[in-house]
């Protein structure tokens, strides 16, 4: 079996190469391919990674390019984890938002709509030659924004199977695991619970957690009030939790708590960008370091952290048709029957060989459905905008976001984001 990662210079690849170091009895990886741009750091990523492979008695062949095209080549499994523009690219829609008095983050508001209209137009690329290199391969997204991009892929390109991924779901339950171990005394595995969560990718409700079948919500959500009573600023308010009986995804902070998010933007620097990319110049260090075959601890600074575990878990579940169920980001198919089908949503679905089945789920319900509608209107447009270099449909996204400016800032808005990243838009 051959996959290829796409973005294999990231700083992550090493993460996602123990996951499957750790799985060769599940799968016969063969050949992995990692395919990135940027020479240099593929170089130094991939040339540790060789190492790491090395050290475990060499069970498949690691192979280093920079031609996307012979990377997919008669790929299994496709992983994007590309970062066009790179993480300067990412400081810039920081410093964007936030001289417009707007929330700056790397996919929630402004910045995930500058992130999209970069990406967008790269993943189809990707996509299509996919379609014509590799037409059985599956595209599994760790690409931000994760959800709009499989809103775009099934939306332009239907015919290539994509799923989206993210690690909140699974820390969120390792998270309320562990809570329930402090409160109860059980001790569960992951693998034996499944968090039911529901909305669009960075914009989910936790409101379930079953294992073996019973319900463990009640448990977890009361120690979860206990402990947000506790802090000193409760993390989320208790009478929000105790209303709606649901644990918002923290992404939700931004909507939320708006005016605490923005504040602390006024001690930049260091933006989370600038963070990010002191961390990236210790972990490429310790990476070229020869000696060096294990991952250095500096990698769970990163917010990706379980990446790997999410990646692998689920191409194992596809390959060995295990009918697991596993959060991820695709086409609903009417599984929220009151919604529509064609929408994107992060939910947990059964995978097998079959494909990926989501379950059944109830719709939110109105305190956050109204969220969830607005955001879905902005990501249909944002995805028309990016894959068409449609203008007037990103000046619409932007002024339906609820984190967007207000009308009479939003051409402004518009037109920074056009100036700011006119290298990588079809804008232009
Ligand atoms: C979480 C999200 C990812 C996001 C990451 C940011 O893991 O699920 O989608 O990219 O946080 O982490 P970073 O270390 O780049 O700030
Ligand atoms: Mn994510």
């Amino acid at each position: 079996m051959k996959i290829a990662v796409i973005g294999g210079g990231s700083t992550y690849t090493p993460e996602l190469v123990k996951g499957f170091l750790e799985r060769t009895a599940q799968l016969p990886l063969r050949e992995l391919w990692l395919m990135d741009v940027d020479q240099h750091r593929l170089a130094i990523v991939g040339g540790f990674v060789q190492r790491m492979v090395e050290a475990q008695g060499h069970p498949f062949r690691v192979v280093l390019t920079t031609d996307r095209r012979e990377a997919l080549a008669g790929a299994a499994y496709v992983c994007t984890q590309l970062r066009v523009g790179q993480m300067e690219a990412r400081r810039q829609d920081e410093y964007l938002a936030r001289r417009h008095g707007l929330i700056g983050q790397e996919t929630t508001g402004v910045g995930g709509l500058a992130k999209a209209l970069r990406t967008i137009p790269v993943i189809l690329d990707i996509a299509r030659e996919m379609k014509a290199v590799a037409p059985d391969a599956w595209l599994i997204n760790f690409t931000n924004p994760a959800g709009l991009i499989v809103e775009a892929l099934n939306r332009y390109i239907p015919e290539v199977r994509a799923v989206g991924v993210c690690n909140v779901p699974y820390t969120a339950k390792i998270q309320f695991l562990a809570l329930l171990k402090e409160s109860t005394g059980r001790e569960i595995a992951p693998g034996q619970a499944e968090l039911k969560t529901l909305g669009l990718n960075h914009l989910t409700w936790h409101y379930g957690l079953a294992i073996e079948g019973e319900d463990f919500w009640p448990y977890v959500l009361r120690a979860f009030i206990q402990k947000v009573r506790g802090q000193e600023h409760p993390e989320w308010e208790p009478r929000y939790l105790e209303s709606t009986r649901m644990i918002p995804n923290y992404y939700l902070h931004y909507y939320y708590h708006t005016d605490e998010k923005l504040h602390e933007q006024v001690h930049w620097p260091p933006s989370r960008a600038e963070q990010v990319m002191q961390i990236e110049t210790q972990l490429l260090k310790q990476y070229a370091d020869p000696t060096r075959v294990d991952l250095p601890p500096d990698l769970m600074r990163r917010g990706g952290a379980y990446y790997s575990t999410v990646a692998t878990q689920l191409i194992s579940a596809h390959y060995n048709n295990l009918g697991e169920v596993h959060v991820v980001n695709v086409p609903h198919r009417g599984a929220v029957k009151e919604w529509d089908a064609q929408w994107v949503l992060e939910l947990p679905a059964r995978i097998s060989r079959q494909g990926i089945e989501p379950l059944p789920a109830q719709p939110l319900p109105p305190f956050a459905f109204g969220l969830v509608t607005t955001v879905k209107a902005y990501e249909i447009l944002t995805v028309r905008a990016a894959a068409e270099g449609d203008v007037e449909a990103a000046y619409q996204a932007l002024i339906t976001h609820p984190l967007g400016p207000r009308l009479n800032r939003a051409e402004a808005v518009l037109e920074d984001i056009l100036a700011t990243n006119w290298p990588f838009l079809l804008q232009f």
